[in-house]
């Protein structure tokens, strides 16, 4: 291609790149909604470009709407996060045009001390869809850490309102590190968070993968409503990370250390103490020694 024409076609060429490779991860309400099952997960899908934290949103929501009106599967999804909120009052990075942030509400039929199955069937959901998106070996460390490669590439805070036997509702948040590049975390944080963009070495289609989420949740959570508790502990001992390993777990105001045994049927972490004894853990930080 020479001459005037061929500089023409090029540009034609170059521009049709351009313009394509912006659209390959766009991600707009109407992109979500274009891709999204019928279903209970997203029934109600509320976007935001910006927002404070899906979280606090999903609360208010829950809060404000009047008795009656069907919350459950309401999902609340945002671009990026301001005040993005992670486990133990930390701050969950949330910038533009890379991640994911949303935030599901469930009205599960379990008792408070149940509650922690959400935060477990999250956690194999969002596994399961990133295992089948990318290819890539990703596992769950207990209770709700996405990691690949040993480094931490998602994370899920459960909030929850309950009376004494009934959960109101929960307010699944999770985050993903999609296509964030690491060149822009501050030194300290590059060692224990990765992105699925850097473990793969390319970029990854974020609405594709939100809804593959969105599909392993509707199935697990109705395994979960239909009582079948056995066949997700089944399914995260496949994918977790902890079992079987030497820990050490930050509990409130105390630090158990022995080896992950197993988890109960109600999701706490089973320890086995060097005196042989075992303990169940409820909450805690967990680090593989
Ligand atoms: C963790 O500490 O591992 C949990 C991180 C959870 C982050 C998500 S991003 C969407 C939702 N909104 C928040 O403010 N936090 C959760």
């Amino acid at each position: 291609m020479t001459g005037v024409s061929g500089r023409i076609k090029r540009q034609r060429v170059d521009l049709w790149l351009i313009k394509n490779m912006a659209n390959s991860d766009k991600f707009t309400e109407g992109s979500i909604r274009a891709s999204l099952k019928q279903g209970i997960i997203g029934r109600e899908l509320i976007f935001y470009e910006k927002t404070t934290s899906t979280n606090e949103k999903a609360i208010e929501i829950a809060h404000n709407t009047q008795p009656g009106t069907e919350i459950e599967g309401t999902v609340i999804v945002a671009d990026a996060q301001e005040q993005g909120r992670g486990r133990f009052g930390r701050e969950w990075i949330s910038p533009p045009g890379v991640n994911l942030y949303f935030t599901v509400l469930l009205q599960p039929k379990l008792s408070p001390k149940e509650a922690s199955m959400i935060t477990l069937m999250s956690a194999v959901a969002v596994v399961s869809a990133i295992r089948e998106c990318t290819g890539l070996n990703a596992s769950i460390k207990w209770p709700n850490d996405i990691l690949v490669g040993g480094r931490k590439v998602g994370g899920i805070l459960t909030d929850m309102k309950a009376d004494m036997d009934r959960v109101a509702f929960v307010a699944v948040g999770i985050g993903v590190n999609v296509n964030m590049l690491l060149g822009t975390l501050p030194d300290t944080l590059k060692s224990f968070i990765t992105s699925l963009k850097e473990e793969k070495g390319e970029t990854i289609n974020r609405v594709k993968l939100l809804v593959l989420i969105f599909d392993k949740l509707e199935y697990w959570y109705a395994a979960l409503q239909a009582g079948n508790k056995k066949a997700l502990i089944r399914e995260w001992l496949l994918l977790n990370s902890t079992i079987g390993n030497m820990v050490s777990v930050k509990t409130e105001g105390d630090i158990i250390s022995g080896m992950a045994e197993g988890i109960s049927e109600d999701g706490e972490l089973i320890i086995k103490l060097p005196s042989e004894d075992t303990k169940k853990v409820y909450a805690g930080e967990v680090t593989i020694l």
